[in-house]
């Protein structure tokens, strides 16, 4: 069962029903105005921080899923029949109704008795507005003469504050109604600078800014009172709930078309020059009127939505690859690399599944982030690195999280995620391979935003080494603290209270459980560091860091591996984690993942032993679930894993992030069929046709699918934010694909799978492009390559002498 299909060409997903199974979102934006908007005009917009610079109101978790939006309502005059273009809210049987969700807009449109009414969405690049362009169409006989009214509902702000806090917010709301443009000021008057903007621009036969008199006392959005009678009231909010709608009056003769634009948007104004004239409570507009008027223009608008779709254009073609699957091309040349994109600006903060006042900037997410970005935007990278590194503490450990807008860590929720500072090394290395930027190890970077504390970057890199090795367990693998990558496997948490969280509480003194993840990541990182002091000419500590890593690796065959695949961690008791001794949670997806990945037990069988096992105990035809067998029970030991019902989340989900691991894992071994096998289970685009069980968006991946103990098995939850989305590009790319960017230079190493006749990948690295074209002569995964038609020895393509923009490689896999 499908909603819709691929348009490849305009790199679009076209949802031909309103009625997906769950809402079928989108993103606006890219730099700091965003906005989310779902397949029936849902969401809701902001500047920055999707908790404290709130536009637009939207209630979660609502009845039906999503509602409150951008709401645009069109009336025939001469019948009084009115009804939404996007759906909701009127919900009436639409003709031709589609979605399609572009590269930063959206269009949404319908016909309607024989007017057709279609919206394009966007915010333009470099501009803190969104734009909502309707074009209005009479594609019947008659004239018709017909009343436009738009729709936002204004939050106050702060988002969590405007949620809760009713016997203040009630009575502040304020706006002003300044030629046709409505400004939504609530708490101008006192501390804030900023405002938000809502124009049209037609000649107004009406407004409302009152929400309550728009729609009527108890009266819904479905068939507000303005736009039954035909006439808007001209409300003035003042406290309540302040809303910006404009009625436009459009007549058109048959064939005719008319466009509208509405401008969305949101302004700052100097602290000291808030008022005009000064002294006087009127915002002072001088500044914010000629962008208003600008994007009032539909000659400004059409420009500036070529520009978007040129930006994406340079963007994704940074790296396009053509293989015999479709699946693969349309995620890798579109989709997946678009998503890296939300996943980079938004980290886990506002989806339809993230509320937007959660949770800041995660340490982890972000910096694991960057492994499918670092090559798009890599100043933005450069920028992220830093602001993460300089939340970090002296000791090396790192805030769990930090807030964009304040840049500084989170003190709720702390520190003591032992992996988290391991992770800042695998984000640093993937940005200078990619860039080769050597100079950014240089740049003083402050421990906790504390001035005066700066050390150069690759210092910070060291202490996060010196971090995990400063704490290690009874059996010298890394103690796990709070939690590790599993942010549920929680050992040193013990809660018996209801409601406690589980990510901050901790009843034992962490001396004794232990992570065998960990210890995987650590000698991943500490190879990285070791290759990256090789380089800065430190050769006495690259030894050192090899020698950690030798170490760790050697306690991880002895304490790590249970026989059959690798143990997960040890608990406060000292038993085993993911072993064939427990009676649930035998065995777990990460560390043979991970341990794999990172090179351990490849020369002598044990990898490939625990790749078997996942195959067998974990892998589903809806991909590989996180662990078996499921925990039927709360074990107070084992911490919220086992909070979850079986299948869902931690608990025996199919948790996508990690499923790349495997895959990774699997290249390490040659194994191409299984390696893509694995790709293909999660694949977003491959899932489509099971959109019914799927229910999420067929176009991005979602952070979890159910498991095969959970009643709805393969149905996904939790779309677009998850780290999903970099690993699952980094393992397409860069190992399947094989297309690789090392210190030397572009590694051709492609793993794919042996019914493949060839593939081509184009990537644009350092400023060189690429077109690499692969062509399969024998069975294996052994390459031979030709440099623009010369023989070449090995697999590293180095870089061309300079002033050299193109290089053309054929590569023999055989
Ligand atoms: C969520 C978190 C991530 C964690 C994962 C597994 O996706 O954002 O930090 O690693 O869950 O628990
Ligand atoms: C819950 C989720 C986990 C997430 C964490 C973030 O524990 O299960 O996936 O990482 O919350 O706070």
């Amino acid at each position: 069962m499908k909603y819709g299909f691929f348009d490849d060409k305009q790199r679009e997903y076209v949802i031909t029903r309103p009625d997906t199974p769950l809402p079928w979102i989108n993103y606006l934006g890219c730099e700091a105005y965003f906005g989310l908007i779902s397949n029936t005009a849902g969401g809701y917009s902001f500047y920055r921080d999707a908790r404290l610079r709130r536009l637009t109101r939207y209630r979660y978790n609502n009845a039906p899923f999503d509602f409150g939006g951008r709401y645009i309502y069109v009336r025939d005059n001469d019948t009084g029949r009115f009804w939404s273009p996007s759906w909701e809210p009127t919900q009436d049987k639409l003709e031709k109704y589609s979605c399609r969700h572009g590269m930063g807009y959206s269009i949404i449109g319908s016909t309607f008795e024989r007017i057709r009414a279609e919206t394009l969405y966007f915010v333009p690049l470099g501009e803190n507005l969104e734009v909502w362009q309707v074009t209005l169409t009479n594609e019947g006989k008659k004239t018709r003469r017909l009343s436009l009214f738009s729709s936002v509902e204004f939050c106050l702000w702060d988002a969590q504050d405007d949620s809760t806090n009713f016997q203040r917010n009630f009575s502040t709301g304020q706006v002003e109604i300044d030629r046709g443009v409505i400004y939504h000021k609530t708490e101008y008057r006192e501390r804030r600078n900023h405002f938000a903007y809502f124009a049209c621009s037609e000649k107004l036969a009406g407004y409302d800014t009152q929400r309550d008199v728009f729609l009527g006392s108890y009266r819904g959005w479905d068939r507000p009172a303005a736009v039954v009678r035909g006439r808007s009231f001209n409300s003035v909010a003042n406290g309540w709930a302040p809303i910006g709608s404009h009625h436009v009056r459009v007549s058109l003769k048959p064939g005719e078309s008319r466009r509208v634009i509405f401008v969305l948007g949101y302004h700052e104004n100097p602290v000291d020059d808030k008022f005009d004239p000064p002294g006087s409570q009127t915002i002072n507009k001088r500044t914010v009127k000629p962008v208003i008027a600008k994007y009032l223009d539909p000659a400004v608008v059409s420009a500036a939505f070529e520009s978007l779709r040129g930006y994406w254009d340079r963007l994704l073609g940074l790296y396009q690859a053509k293989t015999p699957d479709q699946h693969a091309n349309r995620m890798v040349n579109i989709w997946n690399a678009y998503q890296c994109m939300a996943t980079f600006n938004m980290s886990r903060s506002a989806s339809f599944y993230e509320s937007g006042i959660g949770r800041g900037l995660g340490f982890r997410d972000s910096t694991q982030d960057l492994l499918g970005f670092v090559h798009m935007v890599p100043e933005r990278a450069r920028e992220r690195i830093l602001d993460l590194a300089a939340t970090q503490l002296e000791s090396g450990g790192a805030y769990h999280q930090y807030q964009p807008l304040t840049k500084r860590g989170n003190n709720d929720v702390g520190s003591n995620f032992n992996d988290d500072p391991l992770w800042l090394i695998v984000g640093v290395a993937a940005y200078l391979k990619e860039t080769g930027d050597w100079a950014i190890l240089d740049a003083p970077v402050q421990y906790d935003n504390r001035p005066g504390s700066e050390t150069p970057l690759f210092e910070h890199m060291q202490r996060s080494l010196r971090y995990t090795l400063d704490r290690l367990g009874p059996h010298k693998l890394p103690l796990i603290g709070r939690a590790d990558w599993n942010d549920c496997l929680n050992l040193n948490c013990f809660s018996e209270t209801p409601g406690e969280s589980f990510q901050t509480t901790t009843n034992k003194d962490g001396k004794v459980a232990e992570s065998v993840f960990i210890a995987g990541l650590f000698v991943l990182a500490a190879r990285e560091l070791a290759e990256i002091a090789l380089r800065r000419r430190l050769a006495s500590e690259a030894g050192e860091y090899r020698d950690a890593a030798g170490r760790m690796e050697e306690t991880v065959r002895a304490h790590g591996w249970d026989g059959q695949w690798f143990l997960r961690a040890y608990d406060d008791s000292g038993k085993k984690i993911g072993s064939r001794e427990c009676e649930e949670g035998k065995i777990f997806i990460e560390t043979q993942g991970f341990c794999v990945l990172a090179g351990i037990g490849i020369a002598d069988g044990m990898a490939r032993k625990a790749l078997h096992a996942v195959g067998e105990h974990l892998a589903t035809r809806h991909g590989i679930m996180l662990q078996q067998p499921a925990f039927s029970k709360y074990y107070l030991n084992l911490g919220e894993i086992s909070s979850y019902p079986p299948g869902y989340k931690e608990n025996a989900g199919i948790f996508c992030h990690n499923n790349p691991w495997v895959m990774i894992a699997e290249t390490m071994l040659g194994e191409g069929d299984r390696a893509f096998d694995y790709y293909l289970r999660i694949n977003p685009s491959a899932r489509e046709k099971i959109s019914a069980v799927h229910r999420c968006e067929p176009y991005v991946y979602a952070q979890m699918i159910a498991g095969k103990d959970a009643p709805t098995h393969g149905e996904a939850k939790n779309s677009w934010l998850t780290g999903t989305a970099a690993w699952n590009y980094y393992a397409i790319t860069q190992f399947i694909l094989g297309i690789r960017p090392i210190y030397e230079g572009l590694m051709v190493a492609p793993v794919v799978p042996s019914t493949w006749k060839g593939f081509s990948v184009s990537r644009l690295f350092r400023g060189v492009r690429y077109d690499i074209s692969v062509v399969r002569q024998g069975k294996g995964n052994r390459v031979a390559m030709s440099i623009d038609g010369k023989g070449f020895a090995g697999n590293v393509i180095p870089a061309p002498p300079s002033g050299v923009t193109s290089v053309s490689v054929r590569v023999e896999l055989r």
